[in-house]
């Protein structure tokens, strides 16, 4: 019998607990405390306060299932094996155990849980870059386990952390050496374009990363050298649906079955067969799509700016991509029966059975029929265009909002190519807020873990309790965003705050700010915490201990930390900007 997503789910959930770890529940797409990360990317990001050394209310041995966006991968999605959405199983050693237990354990779960054959399974290890020593333990340790030394090889970028390579990363920034497992697509020919010789990080196709083992042990320092961290912990992240692709021998993820059913209702709608090039087309559809549902079900909604555009984008090609399968326009059913489908497939996991799907079906639909409505006018000035450079992209961004890949897409049907370079130069001279977001320039979040902003970062909790003392009990947060220079804080509210109000909001907190409030954590059973009153973020689920911090007995919040130990230190702050995001959203910025 073929193993379900369900199933799969439930044994590594077995096998994690029978090596005593808790589930902490993944979050939201959307992370509520990270400075410069537009989406969670890894299932570290809710761990980064503890892999720095603050305790974690679960214990120290940890693991679950994350759904993430990698906003950085949307213009490789087409071929067989990436994808922008995708779920990443975690497990996380706090100062608990290490490179052996980690080693042998995930081993243990490939070979005698999942049953893949060992002789398709390789390994790599950190070969030791920038005055870094090589990883010779994890090597020993693979020996040790039976891996013959062909299949062991040594790369220097085998180093994870949320910025890249050890030069990349800012200070205060945790990461270490990481040792990968690697399937081998032994139908796959090597593709010679890619190198002499195949190896398991050729780009060719034949071998595939299916897990990373990070050894947490290294925090940068302001000179750029690295320090140990307080404790030595493991970050281990195992793609879903590339475990899928190794179970069911399959090169191409979109014919797995963690796919397959939404293909296959692509194929019914458009009466096209998933073959030839039709494969790129159904591919972005499925992915985008997929990712399009998850982002609107963790409250994001199409607008010009962050996450927003990047759903407008991802809705935006599909459409493209949908009519050139059709011959037409999709209409808004068409593509509402293809989002059912992605969320008949989650039902159980992330969605319930019978749970209002309205406004994802209405959130696209209107994003659609926005569209259009500039697609056809849009497509006309195209027509019109002997060439389109990068400046006509722009202004093709700028009328008819053509995101940059629907008019490359549009553009590959007449062969050329749009100059990006030149496109993302315009950008940057208009200044346009979404900018970064439109360039995919989001990688890694890289909360810097300075004393500002661990200021800001409690000053956050100030204002969330002031503003629910202003404005009342229906507030309530939609994220934030802090770095050295200020904090940002959205909140939901149906009545639009008065000048009056934010000024009366800022006094209370810098009224508590100079009442020198002592800043403690308790970790407590969430029923307990909920019984108190502690403000919580509404799209995460908690597990059933939660660690919750108290200034005096001003505010009390869910929440990881890390955090000043006094109010007194965080210096008075002054809001500078109050703003409406969105229906019933509104942005607060202070310094
Ligand atoms: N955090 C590591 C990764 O994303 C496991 O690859």
């Amino acid at each position: 019998m073929p193993i379900t997503h369900f199933n799969f789910r439930k044994r590594y959930s077995k096998y994690m607990e029978s090596k005593s770890h808790k589930e902490a529940p993944s979050i939201a797409l959307v992370p509520k405390d990270d400075p410069t990360t537009l989406f969670t990317g890894s299932g570290m990001q809710q761990f980064v306060p503890y892999l720095l050394g603050e305790s974690h209310p679960l214990g120290t041995r940890l693991y679950n299932i994350q759904r993430c966006i990698r906003a950085q991968d949307i213009d490789e999605v087409g071929d067989n094996r990436h994808d922008s959405f995708f779920e990443m199983l975690g497990n996380w050693s706090l100062g608990d155990y290490f490179k052996k237990e980690q080693l042998v354990w995930f081993w243990g779960f490939l070979t005698k849980e999942l049953h893949l054959p060992e002789e398709k399974l390789y390994v790599t290890v950190f070969k030791g870059v920038d005055g870094i020593i090589p990883d010779d333990d994890s090597y020993n340790i693979w020996r040790t386990i039976g891996i013959p030394e062909n299949r062991i090889f040594k790369y220097e970028g085998n180093w994870w952390s949320r910025a890249g390579a050890p030069s990349q990363m800012p200070t205060g920034e945790p990461g270490g050496p990481d040792s990968e497992v690697f399937y081998e697509f032994t139908s796959v020919a090597h593709d010679p374009k890619f190198g002499k010789v195949c190896h398991p990080n050729c780009d060719c196709g034949r071998f595939l990363e299916i897990g990373n083992s990070v050894f947490m042990q290294y925090k940068k320092l302001p000179d750029g050298s690295f320090e140990l961290l307080p404790k030595q912990n493991v970050d281990f992240g195992g793609g879903l649906e590339r475990l899928m692709m190794a179970m069911e021998d399959n090169p191409d993820m979109f014919e797995t079955s963690l796919y397959r059913p939404i293909i296959q209702e692509i194929e019914r709608i458009t009466r096209q067969k998933y073959d030839g090039d039709n494969k790129h087309a159904m591919r972005i559809i499925a992915d985008h799509l997929k990712a399009s549902v998850f982002l609107i079900e963790d409250g994001v909604l199409p607008s010009n700016k962050e996450q927003g555009y990047v759903l407008r984008r991802l809705l935006r090609r599909l459409t493209v991509k949908l009519r050139k399968l059709l011959g037409q326009l999709p209409s808004a059913n068409e593509v509402a029966q293809i989002s059912k489908i992605v969320h008949e497939m989650y039902e159980g996991v992330y969605f319930k059975t019978g749970d209002d799907f309205s406004l994802v079906s209405r959130t696209i639909e209107e994003e659609i029929k926005r569209f259009s409505l500039s697609l056809e006018k849009g497509l006309k000035e195209i027509q019109k265009m002997e060439t389109v450079s990068g400046k006509d992209a722009f202004n093709l961004y700028q009328s008819f909002g053509f995101p940059l890949e629907v008019t490359e897409e549009l553009l590959r049907e007449k062969g050329e190519a749009v100059d990006k370079k030149q496109f993302n130069d315009e950008f940057q001279k208009h200044k346009d807020a979404s900018r970064s977001a439109s360039i995919g320039k989001f990688k890694g979040g890289l909360a810097d873990n300075s004393t500002k902003t661990l200021r800001y970062h409690t000053a956050t909790h100030l204002l969330h309790q002031a503003l629910y003392d202003i404005l009342g009990s229906e507030i309530r947060q939609e994220g934030s965003n802090i770095t050295g220079e200020r904090l940002r804080f959205d909140f939901y509210s149906t009545q639009k705050p008065t000048p009056e109000q934010i000024a009366k909001v800022g006094e209370i907190v810098n009224t508590q700010i100079k009442a020198s409030l002592p800043v403690e954590f308790k970790n407590l059973p969430k029923s307990e915490a909920e019984k108190l009153g502690a403000m919580s973020f509404f799209r995460d689920k908690y597990p059933d201990m939660v660690k919750v911090y108290f200034i005096g007995d001003y505010s009390k919040e869910f929440c990881g930390g890390p955090h000043v130990k006094n109010t007194n230190e965080i210096g008075l702050i002054t809001i500078y900007k109050t703003e409406k995001i969105g229906s019933n959203l509104y942005r607060i910025y202070a310094k």
